[in-house]
């Protein structure tokens, strides 16, 4: 749960904040860094030696994070995380091997994923969340780094943050069908497609699945249910708790008070 207050926490501030802006100032005492420098927010373009530090960083993170006894990690290239930046044309303005072209922008996410699976070995489950559109990310470029991510042979699973499942793309050359079926006609050989957004119902999870996911992550479903699955397996008919819900309610949910304040900030999930 502290681990999910924390995440929950960076979410909030970078709603304040500009999307690509995850680490403010007056949060670390000190200038971000980013890809490269950005006027706006203040930050400080990341040296070569502190990128390397950076994927040391998450490397170490996934090889802890098994020694701890976890079966596997979801590397975030998602939501304007630092990952994110890189992959980034609006924010990555670097004009060394990082930066300029998307293979050089990919790099750092894919020397991360390949190194993660040298050090953590084939039994540990490893995967990638990608943000499709906004944040500063290009839907035919997310498609090519998901192919990039699948032909590196490495990955178990890719994570399509949508924040609605159904979504249709806002760049108006793809707009004429969803985000996901850009994910789901791409080749991925053993690689599980998941996608996130909006998955409220047992009717939503199986309108993935037919759409061609091989399975769904679950956000507001299992904060108001912790045991959706499980719900939905038993019986596909089950009818879930809808939003707004009370505080008193997620209590008993096991949320804690200082999450239950952080969620509403959600319109309409936590009932006045
Ligand atoms: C309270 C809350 C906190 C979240 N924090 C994060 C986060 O830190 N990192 C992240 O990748 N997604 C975060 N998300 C997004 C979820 O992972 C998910 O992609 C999103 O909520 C859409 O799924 P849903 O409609 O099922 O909630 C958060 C969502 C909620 C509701």
């Amino acid at each position: 749960m502290a681990g999910a207050i924390r995440q929950a926490g960076s979410l909030a501030l970078a709603q304040l904040h500009h999307a690509g802006m995850r680490s403010p100032r007056e949060l670390i005492g000190g200038a971000p860094l980013y890809p490269s420098e950005d006027a706006e927010t203040g930050a400080r373009a990341l040296s070569l030696d502190e990128i390397s530090q950076l994927a040391e960083d998450f490397i170490n993170a996934a090889v802890r994070a098994r020694r701890a006894g976890f079966d596997g990690v979801e590397l975030h290239g998602a939501h304007g995380y630092i990952l994110a930046q890189f992959l980034s044309s609006e924010y990555n303005h670097r004009d060394d091997r990082y930066g300029g072209s998307l293979e050089n922008r990919a790099r750092l996410l894919l020397d991360i994923v390949r190194a993660v699976r040298e050090r953590c070995g084939k039994h540990f489950i490893v995967g990638v969340r990608l943000s499709p559109e906004r944040f500063g990310q290009k839907l035919a470029e997310m498609q090519q780094v998901a192919r990039w991510l699948v032909e590196t042979g490495v990955i178990d699973f890719l994570d399509l943050s949508l924040w609605d499942y159904a979504k249709m793309p806002e760049e108006e050359a793809f707009a004429q069908r969803s985000l996901l079926s850009y994910f789901t006609e791409l080749p991925r050989g053993n690689v599980k497609l998941g996608v996130a957004g909006k998955i409220y119902t047992p009717a939503d999870v199986a309108r993935c699945l037919d759409a061609g996911a091989d399975f769904v992550l679950l956000g507001r479903a299992a904060i108001l249910q912790h045991d959706f699955p499980h719900r939905a397996k038993a019986d596909p008919d089950f009818t879930p708790v809808q939003a707004p819900v009370s505080a008193a309610y997620l209590h008993s949910e096991g949320v804690s008070q200082t999450f239950v304040d952080y969620l509403d900030r959600f319109p309409g999930f936590v009932a006045k």
